[in-house]
């Protein structure tokens, strides 16, 4: 059934149609477009502006095709989308009072609630998945305050941190994701329903009943604004993309950390592939296909932006490219949060490894330093002095650590006996205890804040 034939005196082309229908992908939302009309009728029933019988028939059909369509034995057809889908098998189910449905409501404000409430559950959902994440960085992050590695600048060994500290890392990240989902959800959540074409309606109809039905904060207050707004969805995919971002940060981080020169962690069997031709590798390929989805979601932001860019006020067809995007992009970016985070629940960690990186890295030469500005020397002038102990231990293949007394004096006087303790690992960490730093006891302080947070 068509739900525009009465001017239309030939048949549709195949090729029209084929290029036109949309329910081959927004059959993904039938169960939001269902809900979004069962809230419809009851205010028109309770409007009047359908009697309670014909109210209380619609909403059986409505809700016995959604069984249908749970259970399967209903079979999306060629409609051309979902609301011309539900529409036309109520008709079938319970006669006259089915072409009622559509009083007081276009496909435009109709499919504009649709990609709401469905893209507000996701944002929900993905707002979850974050969480889920974060519990499991959280746990590394608890077990090893006290796991020495080298933290880089330009990839160069820098100075020592744990491994706590570079999760932590990651953790703000996805925490700063969470609150723009939030930001989001609160910024989206007003109802379009009730907007009708683009002008409204004559019926009386309740908008602020189905915004309240539907779980909205009110409804929208701008018709035209309410069928052509997919700001939204920008927001969601611009969030998307930065979650995706991070992740490829992550997993970037992970295939250096899996390499055969740095195996610092290894990746769990079971989150690994082999090669068909070479019969030792275990490749990172879950992180590396992580990495590589990036494109996909960044592609969708960038595709919709573009699409809308260019559309005069109000609904236009255009619209409809903002679906498979953007349910591409959800899905993938789904995926892509549960795969990694099983992927960091059974990635173990070789300590020891970690631990001889940052000793041989010189890593505590801003310590060194810092030693000689704590004996009076100026700084420029410490930076100096280390330099030349740097070059001096690189000649010798050797750590500051290993260095004699005697061979430092030799290069600056000031040094004495406690220049081992000050420069050792445990103190170059243990000494950081600003708010933020590495060090144990600021870092157990923000996993407290942490703790809270997901509490
Ligand atoms: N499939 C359409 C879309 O996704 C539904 C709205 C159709 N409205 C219209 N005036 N043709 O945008």
């Amino acid at each position: 059934m068509k739900l525009w034939g009465g001017r239309f005196t030939k048949e549709e082309n195949q090729l029209v149609h084929n290029f036109n229908e949309s329910l081959s992908f927004d059959q993904k939302f039938y169960k939001q477009d269902i809900q979004g009309s069962l809230a419809h009728v009851k205010m028109l029933g309770k409007q009047g502006i359908i009697t309670t019988d014909e109210m209380n028939d619609i909403i059986k059909g409505l809700e016995g095709i959604r069984v249908d369509l749970d259970n399967e034995t209903l079979q999306f057809d060629n409609s051309e989308d979902i609301h011309s889908f539900v529409e036309a098998h109520l008709i079938e189910r319970i006669g006259d009072a089915g072409k009622k449905l559509h009083t007081g409501r276009s496909r435009n404000d109709q499919v504009a609630l649709d990609m709401k409430l469905y893209t507000r559950h996701e944002v929900e959902e993905i707002n979850d998945l974050l969480k889920t994440l974060l519990n499991s960085l959280l746990k590394v992050m608890e077990e090893n305050t006290e796991t020495f590695m080298p933290g880089f600048t330009h990839l160069q060994k820098a100075q020592p941190i744990t491994l706590a500290h570079h999760f932590g890392a990651y953790f703000e990240m996805f925490k700063r994701d969470r609150s723009r989902l939030d930001d989001i959800h609160k910024r989206m959540n007003l109802c379009p329903l009730g907007s009708g074409a683009l002008a409204g309606t004559t019926y009386p109809l309740d908008r602020e009943y189905t915004a309240n039905l539907l779980g909205f904060d009110g409804p929208t207050l701008n018709s035209m604004d309410s069928v052509s707004d997919r700001d939204y969805l920008i927001e969601f995919l611009s969030a998307l993309s930065t979650i995706m971002m991070h992740l490829s940060r992550f997993c970037e981080e992970i295939c250096i950390w899996n390499s055969n020169e740095y195996r610092f962690v290894n990746i769990d069997d079971s989150y690994s592939t082999g090669s068909s031709i070479m019969p030792q590798k275990k490749n990172p390929d879950i992180a590396e296909l992580i990495r590589g989805k990036t494109g996909r979601v960044y592609g969708a932001l960038a595709s919709i932006l573009t699409t809308m860019k260019g559309i005069p006020l109000a609904y236009n067809k255009d619209m409809q490219e903002d679906k498979e995007l953007s349910f591409d992009a959800i899905d993938t970016v789904k995926g892509c949060i549960v795969l990694f985070t099983g992927m960091i629940d059974t990635m173990t960690f070789n300590k020891d490894i970690m631990e001889a990186s940052t000793k041989n890295g010189f890593t505590n030469a801003t310590d060194a330093a810092d030693y000689l500005v704590n004996h009076g020397v100026p700084f420029r002038d410490a930076h100096g002095i280390v330099g030349q102990l740097v070059l001096f231990c690189e000649e010798k293949g050797i750590a500051l650590d290993d260095m004699t007394l005697d061979e430092y004096k030799a290069i600056s006087p000031v040094f004495e006996d406690d220049i081992y303790d000050a420069i050792s690992l445990e103190t170059c960490v243990d000494k950081r205890t600003t708010i933020g730093a590495p060090g144990p006891d600021a870092m157990k302080k923000v996993i407290e804040i942490y703790k809270e947070y997901l509490a």
